[in-house]
């Protein structure tokens, strides 16, 4: 998933040293105390054997250089002669992706057709780290050209221990799954290799790429409990026009227990975090974060009633509720001897340059600066918003330009290049067997085909379109070993992906 923190995605992506959170604040999580982590399953999945395949370093221009991809196989429901069901990684480690191997939807999907499970890592993610440090010039290869050549050359080619028949694409109907950023990558799979993918579900595929994506948090602001999305909005516009005033400046940023913290954007940053946590909630209690209802408990219900907290300073209660909780749940726990910049600023270009392979954020966030986008930004004026109009895009693109310093070879564009992902077909992406399959409250929903702004399709079995109601992002990717103990919407879902999958292989010729 993308890290719901920049995000992409899915995207909180929670790196050794670091999380990216919405409005790309970055929070150095090094310097706090550890805090309740969401549970994971990943450790208690069975275990599947861990292979690697081997690939070129360039798909495209001979660098002699290769590196290992790993994967791991289910052989459970396996009947030889069967398909074969991908889940393509994404941007994270494939370890973090077993449980759909196990009980989620590769597991549903190889049982409903004597298919064979893989997940397949990503190049740069988990093990499948084709360099030796993450500099500018090092991960030159790490683009939607070369990941999407790498499953491409995975298809055709492999050759699974223990397995002695060939399974290798075209000869077998191989059917690509993803969610997420991964989503996107199995509709542009579909459309970039048609002959070698014979059917694809992209879950909450972000196939459509934006320089800034204000919609992200206004998603949350038309889906979000009404008594908390007014507490945020209130306190919002209280803040920003605090802020504006000199006399009031230095109070209301104390009142979160960040007088000290220098620039108003960091500030704006870290009081937009909480928000992250709208993605991180599931229908599958083993997943589910029950932070953002945490959040909006603390917020309390709308009232009437204002407090003074300074000389001429005046604030309703939203704003001392959303203050308190961020100072209990981020500014207390920044200890001296760091001070508030080392834990949750962004202006210092000194704490980007390390480049060793510990520095795992640097992996999506690099994506995201030379192609991807979804910078999140205040949206424009007449929209109400539930984030400060401080987050514009200059800060925004402030970690592209200190994390990537040119390099000899390659040089991090100033915006994002999203033209190159939306080639692939944007909000009108669309084949025969690739199936949109979307979440209605997903923060990320407005750049998959089922965005508000995107053409309505009809929904056939040949071109499944699927809006699950109430869901959040690719919620259809979990599954628990007890199907009939699942929600009615994701039960309805999994039936469906079953069926049209199944009627798709009933149309598969190996070539002669
Ligand atoms: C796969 O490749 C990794 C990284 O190159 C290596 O450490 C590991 O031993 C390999 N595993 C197998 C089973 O060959
Ligand atoms: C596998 O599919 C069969 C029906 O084909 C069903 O009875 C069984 O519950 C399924 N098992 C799992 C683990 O989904
Ligand atoms: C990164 O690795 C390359 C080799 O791939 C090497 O030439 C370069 O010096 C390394 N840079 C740093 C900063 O470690
Ligand atoms: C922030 O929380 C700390 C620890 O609970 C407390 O000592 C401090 O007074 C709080 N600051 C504000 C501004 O409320
Ligand atoms: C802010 O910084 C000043 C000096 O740098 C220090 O004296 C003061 O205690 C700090 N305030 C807080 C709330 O950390
Ligand atoms: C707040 O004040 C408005 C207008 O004075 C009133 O309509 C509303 O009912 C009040 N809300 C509460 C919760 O007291
Ligand atoms: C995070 O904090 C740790 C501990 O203070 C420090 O060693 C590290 O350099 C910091 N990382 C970043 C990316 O700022
Ligand atoms: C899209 O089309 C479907 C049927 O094809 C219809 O039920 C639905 O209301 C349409 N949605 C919009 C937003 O027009
Ligand atoms: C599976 O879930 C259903 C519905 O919640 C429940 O009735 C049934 O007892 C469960 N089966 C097992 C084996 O736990």
């Amino acid at each position: 998933m993308l890290s719901s923190i920049v995000w992409l995605v899915a995207f909180a992506i929670i790196s050794k040293a670091r999380i990216i959170a919405p409005g790309g604040q970055w929070i150095n999580l090094s310097r706090l105390p550890p805090q309740k982590e969401v549970a994971r399953r990943a450790s208690d999945a069975a275990t599947f054997p861990q292979y690697n395949f081997t690939q070129p370093l360039d798909h495209f221009i001979d660098t002699g250089f290769t590196w290992n991809q790993r994967y791991w196989v289910s052989t459970r429901h396996y009947i030889p002669g069967g398909p074969v069901i991908i889940l393509d990684s994404g941007e994270d480690s494939g370890e973090d992706r077993l449980p759909y191997l196990d009980t989620g939807i590769v597991d549903i999907l190889a049982n409903a057709t004597g298919g064979l499970g893989i997940v397949l890592e990503h190049r740069y993610y988990g093990s499948s780290v084709p360099v030796l440090n993450f500099t500018t010039d090092s991960l030159r290869w790490l683009n939607i050209e070369q990941s999407l050549a790498d499953s491409a050359n995975f298809l055709k080619n492999v050759q699974i221990p223990g397995i002695s028949e060939d399974i290798t694409s075209p000869g077998r109907p191989w059917i690509y799954y993803g969610g997420s950023y991964a989503g996107a990558r199995s509709g542009f799979m579909r459309v970039t290799y048609p002959d070698l993918v014979f059917g694809a579900i992209a879950s909450s595929g972000v196939s459509y790429a934006t320089v800034v994506d204000w919609q992200y948090c206004d998603i949350i602001r038309q889906f979000g409990p009404a008594d908390c999305i007014s507490q945020i909005e209130t306190t919002i516009l209280e803040v920003d026009s605090l802020l504006d005033k000199s006399s009031s400046h230095g109070p209301i940023k104390a009142l979160f227990g960040l007088a000290n913290l220098t620039h108003d954007e960091d500030f704006a940053s870290l009081i937009a975090a909480p928000l992250g946590a709208w993605q991180d909630k599931n229908w599958d209690p083993a997943v589910n974060s029950d932070a953002f209802d945490e959040f909006c408990a603390a917020l309390g219900t709308p009232d009437n009633v204002t407090t003074s907290v300074a000389k001429g300073v005046t604030v309703s209660s939203a704003v001392i509720n959303y203050a308190t909780y961020i100072n209990e749940t981020y500014s207390s726990r920044c200890r001296s001897p760091a001070t508030l910049d080392e834990c949750f600023g962004t202006f210092d270009p000194a704490s980007y340059q390390a480049t060793d392979l510990s520095e795992t954020w640097r992996l999506w966030q690099f994506q995201v600066c030379t192609q991807f986008g979804f910078l999140m930004t205040a949206p424009p004026p007449q929209i109400p918003r539930v984030i400060s109009n401080r987050l514009t895009l200059d800060y925004a693109l402030q970690p592209c330009k200190f994390s990537y310093p040119p390099g000899e070879f390659f040089t991090v564009p100033n915006v994002p290049d999203v033209a190159v992902i939306n080639a692939y077909g944007g909000l009108n992406i669309a084949a025969d067997r690739l199936a949109i399959v979307d979440g209605q409250e997903d923060p990320w929903r407005p750049n998959t085909p089922h965005s508000d702004i995107a053409k309505n399709r009809s929904d056939t079995i040949i071109r499944p379109f699927k809006l699950i109601p109430g869901a959040v992002h690719h919620y259809d990717e979990n599954g628990i070993a007890n199907h009939s103990a699942e929600p009615p919407a994701i039960h309805t879902i999994h039936d469906q992906e079953i069926q049209f999958v199944q009627a798709w292989l009933k149309d598969f010729q190996a070539p002669k």
